[in-house]
């Protein structure tokens, strides 16, 4: 696990002043010193609170520089206006607002449309606050099928376990730990850089509630090989009578391979894939916080996890962790399958794939780094420094460098038995342009260049190493 120590931001809260003060220019008696940890008795202006707190974070990086979220950070004109008057919409209050409601309906039929559902009417599906909470309800409805067809037959449902890689996304860990359920994981290598057939016919038994594929590794980009895992547990049923489900982590991939890869079969297509999730707020594009997962068929969602919420007199299904949470990224979900179509998704990631492979090309070209992806599957790549180019400096000071510019590109290490491995990794998205990834470059040699051009090793601490988190 990467470094890092839970109360460390407390900590550092705890070096600051208890009080601070206001700007002279907004001040009104009794107000020059604000309570920094507790609520101040008086109210205060709201012109003085936004001054406050707009200055406070601008001390946050510039989002649009953000090359490490995958997560939209710009949507145009219109969409800002439909956000602005659609923020005070609770997704669940589904009476109150029934057409907010039919449009999340209306979207979930979209993407099982998108995702080759042999019948998108008989899907069902959920708007989740990100794929997180959809990963939770995927990995939920796997345990509690699993349980059922256990009971049926009398055997015990203690032990189960979930099989995915090594290089899944943190939720998937969380999963396991909240839900208790075993996570087996099988580790990447050199050999095995994703999950593949024999990783996974490794780790199954009759305890395994499913397998997770991830359709857009969170650390390289890469799409792990569904087809061919569905094919070997195809083959494995029919030898031993297991009848394992495959749940796809498609949070990123889920908006890109429909139009980039279009032929790619990863998706309903294979009858074994019985659930998919997406982040709405990845290559969605819309701004945070908006995922979905969609099941196959009304059966594969387990009925006695579903709850009826009141709806146009009668009663609508809902499956979610939270009750009340923003109804507006919905709206901006069904605005962009309206605004865009399928040649406009087409266009925006074709264009970040585009910058995406322009700038692998380059980071090759420089002689220093050897690439891990270059941003063929999802537009994001990965690359590391190539063997015996320095010891002076690593990806983490680079990355230090890249700040200096106002570029925030995260170095981090790969899972475990490749944890020795430290890349960096760029995450292309729409507003991230051409001309914008020609001034990175400039930047990026600049940066390296000084780097190159110290004579001795900087020191490192790895307390300030291995920060990112997956
Ligand atoms: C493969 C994968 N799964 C799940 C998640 C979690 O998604 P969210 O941030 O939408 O909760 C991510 C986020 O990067 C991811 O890459």
């Amino acid at each position: 696990m990467p470094h890092w120590h839970p109360r460390r931001t407390q900590i550092e809260q705890r070096m600051l002043s208890n009080e601070f003060s206001i700007n002279p220019l907004f001040v009104r008696k009794g107000e020059e010193a604000v309570p920094r940890f507790r609520m101040r008795d008086q109210s205060m202006l709201p012109e003085t609170a936004y001054q406050i707190i707009h200055d406070e974070i601008a001390l946050d990086g510039n989002a649009r520089l953000n090359l490490a979220t995958f997560v939209t950070t710009w949507m145009e004109p219109a969409a800002e206006r439909l956000y602005a008057q659609s923020v005070d919409k609770n997704m669940i209050d589904k009476d109150e607002y029934p057409q907010t409601a039919a449009i999340e309906e209306r979207c979930v039929r979209i993407l099982a449309d998108l995702w080759n559902s042999p019948d998108p009417h008989n899907t069902i599906g959920v708007s989740t606050t990100g794929s997180s909470e959809a990963c939770m309800l995927g990995g939920l409805a796997l345990k509690r099928r699993w349980q059922n067809e256990r009971k049926k037959h009398g055997k015990p449902i203690d032990r189960p376990n979930i099989v995915f890689s090594s290089a899944v996304q943190v939720v998937w860990e969380k999963f396991a730990n909240y839900w208790e359920v075993e996570p087996r994981y099988v580790n990447i290598s050199q050999d095995h850089p994703h999950l593949d057939p024999e990783g996974v016919l490794s780790a199954v038994d009759e305890n395994t509630i499913g397998v997770v594929p991830i359709f857009g590794e969170t650390y390289t980009g890469i799409y792990e090989p569904v087809a061919a895992i569905a094919k070997a547990l195809d083959e494995h049923q029919a030898k031993t009578g297991l009848d394992i489900p495959i749940h796809i982590d498609a949070a990123s991939g889920g908006f890109i391979a429909p139009f980039l890869q279009p032929d790619l079969v990863w998706d309903f297509r294979l009858p074994r894939v019985k659930s998919i999730n997406v982040s709405g707020h990845k290559y969605g594009l819309v701004y945070p916080g908006l995922g979905w997962i969609i099941w196959r068929e009304v059966e594969d969602l387990p009925e006695e996890l579903i709850f009826r919420v009141s709806y146009l007199g009668g009663n609508m299904p809902t499956f979610a962790l939270n009750f009340s949470r923003p109804g507006a990224q919905v709206l901006l979900q069904y605005y962009n399958f309206l605004r865009l179509g399928k040649d406009g998704y087409y266009e925006v990631q074709k264009t970040s794939q585009a910058v995406a492979q322009f700038l692998s090309k380059e980071i090759l070209d420089m002689g220093a780094f050897e690439l891990l992806t270059d941003g063929s599957d999802i537009p994001v790549f990965a690359w590391k420094l190539k063997e015996g180019h320095t010891s002076n400096w690593n990806l983490y000071d680079l990355s230090r460098q890249l700040r200096i510019f106002g570029w925030q590109v995260p170095a981090y290490p790969l899972p475990p038995d490749m944890e020795e491995v430290t890349i960096m990794r760029i995450v292309v998205r729409n507003g991230f342009s051409m001309d914008l990834a020609q001034l990175f470059m400039l930047n990026l040699k600049q940066a390296v260049s000084y780097l190159d051009s110290l004579d001795g090793p900087i020191p490192h601490d790895t307390k300030y190493d291995n920060g990112f988190h997956h």
